[in-house]
C-alpha cells in the first residue's frame, strides 16, 4: 500500500493527512480512539494479534497534521473485504475525515484485487449508517442481537468495489 499525503496544491491552513499501516507502537494511540469511540472496545492484545498474527488482516492509521487522528482496518477473505472497525478522534469529526479515511480504506482493498466489501454497524448508529449509505454501500440484511452489550441488531452492508460512486475527496480536494 502506498503512503498517501495532501498534494502541494494544499493551502497552508488546512491540515496535512497522511494514511499508512498501522504499527504496534500506534496501538496506544488506537486504545484511546477506541474508547472514545466504542462501547465495546476492543482489547490492546487484540490489536496486537490482529498485526502479529492474523495474517489476513489490514489496518491503516490517519495522521492529520502528524497526529494520529483515526483508524480503519479489514480482513481480505479470498475476494472480499470484511471491514472489522472504523473510528475517528472526537475531535476530528465533521470534517470530512471518516470519509477519507473509508475511501482509503476501499482503495487499498480495490488495490489488493478484492471485489466486495462488507460490514455491520448498529441500527442505532445514524451517523455510520449514513457515511456507508453516502460511500455507496448498501444495507442487505439484520444480524438480530449481534452487539453483545445491549443485544442490539446489526445491520449487514455490502459495497462493489469496482462500481462504487468517486469519493468526496477526489471531488473536493481537501479536509
Ligand atoms: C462514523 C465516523 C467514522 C464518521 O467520521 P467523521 O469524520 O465524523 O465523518 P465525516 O465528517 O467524514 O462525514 C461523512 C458522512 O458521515 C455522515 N455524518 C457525519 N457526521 C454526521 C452527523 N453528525 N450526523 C449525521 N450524519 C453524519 C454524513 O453522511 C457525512 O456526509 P455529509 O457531511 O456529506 O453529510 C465517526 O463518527 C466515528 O468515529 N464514530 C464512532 C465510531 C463508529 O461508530 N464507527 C463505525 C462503526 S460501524
Amino acid at each position: 500500500m502506498q503512503h498517501r499525503e495532501t498534494g502541494p496544491q494544499q493551502p497552508a491552513d488546512m491540515p496535512s493527512v497522511r494514511f499508512r499501516p498501522m504499527r504496534l507502537e500506534d496501538v496506544p494511540d488506537v486504545m484511546v480512539i477506541e474508547h472514545e469511540s466504542f462501547s465495546l472496545p476492543w482489547t490492546e492484545q487484540a490489536f496486537r494479534s490482529e498485526m502479529t498474527l492474523n495474517h489476513f488482516a489490514r489496518y491503516l492509521i490517519m495522521e492529520v497534521d502528524g497526529a494520529p487522528a483515526g483508524y480503519a482496518g479489514m480482513w481480505t477473505v479470498v475476494e472480499e473485504a470484511h471491514i472489522t472497525n472504523i473510528a475517528v478522534r472526537t475531535a476530528y469529526r465533521g470534517r470530512k475525515l471518516g470519509e477519507r479515511l473509508l475511501s482509503e480504506l476501499l482503495d487499498t482493498a480495490a488495490a489488493l484485487g478484492l471485489e466486495r466489501a462488507t460490514l455491520e454497524v448498529r441500527v442505532s448508529n445514524a451517523v455510520a449508517r449514513s457515511l456507508y449509505d453516502k460511500m455507496g454501500f448498501r444495507e442487505v440484511g439484520i444480524r438480530k442481537g449481534y452487539y453483545s452489550d445491549n443485544n442490539e441488531d446489526a445491520v449487514i452492508m455490502w459495497i462493489d468495489l469496482e462500481h462504487r460512486p468517486l469519493a468526496a475527496e477526489d471531488t473536493e480536494g481537501s479536509v
